[in-house]
């Protein structure tokens, strides 16, 4: 069991929500349907965070898993 979570990409995924819906940021790196968790994180000790969406609109999800603003893209790929 690892808990590290591993890159899925450099940079982040913009998503077009919807309101009122409910994602699953993939915390762990490891889901093939980035960046929601697609239950990949079975291998590890990671859970995936959940976000409820409170208007339509895009918003970009942290794909190197190393955001400390989670589960949104701060700018912390650029340091990797
Ligand atoms: Fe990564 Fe579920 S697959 S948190
Ligand atoms: Fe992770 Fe930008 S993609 S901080």
């Amino acid at each position: 069991m690892t808990d590290t979570p591993k890159i899925a990409q450099k940079a982040p995924y913009p998503v077009a929500v919807t309101a009122g819906r409910t994602y699953f940021w993939c915390t762990c790196g490891r889901s093939a349907k980035q960046p929601f968790c697609d239950g990949s994180h079975k291998e590890t000790s990671l859970e995936p965070m959940k976000y409820q969406a409170e208007t339509d609109k895009t918003l970009y999800f942290c794909g190197c898993k190393a955001t400390t603003k989670p589960p949104f893209c701060d700018g912390s790929h650029n340091k990797l």
